[in-house]
């Protein structure tokens, strides 16, 4: 039986750089509701694995740290086995190994577990991925999949932390390219998800888009 919680849940899901979490948060404040950011929580077991000099590609190790690890992802903290891996799992090496580790089936398996039993506790939230409305929570009550060119991808992405424009967009090309083709639960949009591109949309119009979408919806 599909929970009320479940239905409760805006899932915003797409690439890296499509402006999922500046457009999540602005909607989680404005609605109310809680946020989830999964993708945090596939950085944080990689940021431990790396920690404990496992090896990425043991899937039956890092699944073993996956289950077993103590996660709490909030608005603005990510603890894990009681450290602060806030600003550790935003590092290049981190995000250069976190595809490796969301390809982890057993990996996925935990973290959907994980993310489920959030949404019941929080009786739904604004929830932003790759793999939200496709797997975690198909009955949704929104879904929306944001898109943007390539090109305002790596420029956010510079914006934010610096870098060089055209080896972020490779970075970035090549983690899109391993997301999508993984063979479990791949960065795709849902039949019925809202396709929404941001590329030359200011971000406070894209959440007012959205907003309108669900308020209409819950009605
Ligand atoms: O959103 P992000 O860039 O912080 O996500 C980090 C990685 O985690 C991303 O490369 C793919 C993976 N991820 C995933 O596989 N499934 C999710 N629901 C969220 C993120």
């Amino acid at each position: 039986m599909v929970s009320d919680a479940h239905r409760r849940v805006i899932a915003i899901d797409g690439p890296a750089g499509a402006g999922k979490s500046t457009i999540a948060k602005a909607l989680s404040s404005r609605l109310n509701m809680k946020y989830l950011d999964t993708g945090a929580m596939y950085r944080a077991v990689t940021y431990e694995a790396m920690l404990r000099e496992l090896d990425l590609h043991d899937q039956r190790c890092v699944a073993q740290l996956a289950q077993e690890c103590d996660l709490h992802v909030g608005i603005d903290r990510v603890i894990i086995n009681g450290h602060d891996a806030t600003v550790a799992i935003r590092s290049a090496e981190v995000t250069g190994n976190v595809s490796t580790v969301a390809a982890n089936s057993d990996v996925r398996t935990e973290m959907r577990v994980r993310q489920q039993e959030w949404a019941t506790a929080h009786g739904g939230g604004v929830i932003e991925g790759r793999d939200i409305a496709t797997v975690v929570f198909p009955n949704a009550v929104l879904k929306i999949f944001l898109t943007a060119s390539p090109e305002v991808r790596a420029q956010r992405r510079v914006d934010q932390s610096g870098g060089d424009v055209t080896e972020i967009a490779a970075a970035i090309a090549e983690r899109d390219l391993l997301d999508r083709t993984r063979a479990d639960s791949p960065l795709a949009s849902s039949s019925d998800s809202i396709i929404v591109d941001t590329s030359n949309r200011a971000i406070e119009d894209v959440v007012d888009e959205i907003e309108k979408l669900f308020l209409e919806r819950s009605l």
